[in-house]
């Protein structure tokens, strides 16, 4: 199926929360749909697309001919097809409709990841079943899933990395903007913010790669990398759990600046092309997560849908680097663009 034919399969299934509008902006939900929507004020997913339209790239083409740049990405010792991974997302059937749940969602957007060479980051809620069952299922695929775990209690945390331990999976993350969540808020004291010394705790307990997901400030990636984090994304959750955040194209540059080389630096947030892939590579990012894209195409097309993305994706990151004389993804560096 074409891209567009997939986008309107997708409306009939997400409409009214989700539009699968041609462009996924953040416009037309804003803050009138909770899930794909942002909190209020209900720009911040908006603002995350906008930056990065205001990155331009330098074109040069006075360079080697390469008519199939190298963009696999080697990540914790495994090598993927591109730097281009799909973010975790939860109560899928709530925030798109019924035709999937999160059980189904994961194992639908685990299988279409893995046969487009990449890999899916699978979200946490508060019916713990959803965490134990994407652990079982992709151990069942062969482990090659990043599971999110939300910040809850120290105990809830190391059950659920016991379970990650057990089925052997590829590394494990947190996301740990989730902690002011009203559901997180509930579970009392324990659940929530997290010190250095607890972050660093839970990930030596992991005994595996682990990416801490949801930091916003140079400040907060200096502590993860204290912590231990073999990665950080920088994301505001898509603006869905803190109104008033810059884009997180305004904040990686200088997080890049910072911490670049001792972690990994993952972004998201509004990135739509690969053109934006190119945009967020130049500023300092290792690779990129997509979210709400990767669940249109899903609802749109099953697991065919997630490869159309990926490919997509793959093909306009390969064309930008062919048009700004980048033969590897090396050699996007942040005099390929310009504000
Ligand atoms: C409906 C919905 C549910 C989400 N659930 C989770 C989650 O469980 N865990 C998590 O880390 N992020 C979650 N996110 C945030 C995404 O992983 C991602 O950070 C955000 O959507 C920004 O990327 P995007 O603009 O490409 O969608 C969710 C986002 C949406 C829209």
């Amino acid at each position: 199926m074409e891209y567009k034919e997939i986008l309107e399969e997708a409306r009939k299934q997400t409409a009214p929360h989700c539009m699968a509008c041609p462009v996924c902006n953040g416009k037309a939900c804003g803050n009138n749909v909770p899930g794909p929507g942002s909190k209020a004020p209900g720009n911040a997913a908006a603002r995350n697309y906008d930056k990065w339209q205001e990155i331009f790239v330098n074109m040069d083409t006075l360079c080697q001919s390469v008519p199939d740049p190298d963009v696999s990405f080697e990540l914790f010792g495994h090598r993927f097809s591109a730097p281009i991974f799909v973010a975790p997302l939860g109560a899928v059937d709530m925030h798109y409709g019924p035709k999937y749940n999160d059980q189904s969602y994961n194992v639908d957007m685990m299988k279409g990841a893995i046969a487009s060479g990449i890999l899916a980051f699978t979200g946490d809620g508060v019916n713990a079943q959803i965490m134990k069952d994407a652990i079982a299922d992709s151990a069942a695929l062969g482990g090659l899933s990043i599971p999110t775990i939300k910040p809850w209690s120290r105990e809830v945390v190391f059950e659920k990395l016991d379970d990650v331990i057990a089925h052997n999976i590829f590394a494990a993350a947190m996301d740990v903007d989730a902690a002011g969540l009203p559901f997180l808020q509930k579970q009392g004291g324990k659940a929530g913010s997290k010190t250095v010394a607890e972050m660093r705790e839970i990930i030596e307990h992991a005994a595996r790669p682990f990416i801490v997901k949801g930091i916003m400030t140079v400040a907060g990636a200096k502590k993860a990398v204290e912590a231990g984090a073999a990665g950080i994304v920088v994301s505001n959750h898509g603006g869905r759990v803190q109104g008033g955040v810059p884009s997180t194209a305004e904040v990686l540059g200088e997080i890049a600046d910072a911490v670049r080389g001792q972690t990994v630096i993952f972004v998201d947030g509004g990135i739509r092309s690969g053109v934006d892939v190119f945009r967020a590579l130049a500023l300092g990012a290792d690779a990129v997560l997509v979210g709400r894209p990767f669940a249109t195409m899903l609802y749109g097309a099953g697991q065919e849908g997630v490869k159309v993305l990926a490919d997509k994706l793959t093909g306009e990151l390969k064309g930008t680097m062919k048009m700004c004389g980048a033969s590897s993804l090396a050699e996007i560096t942040r005099e390929k663009i310009r504000f």
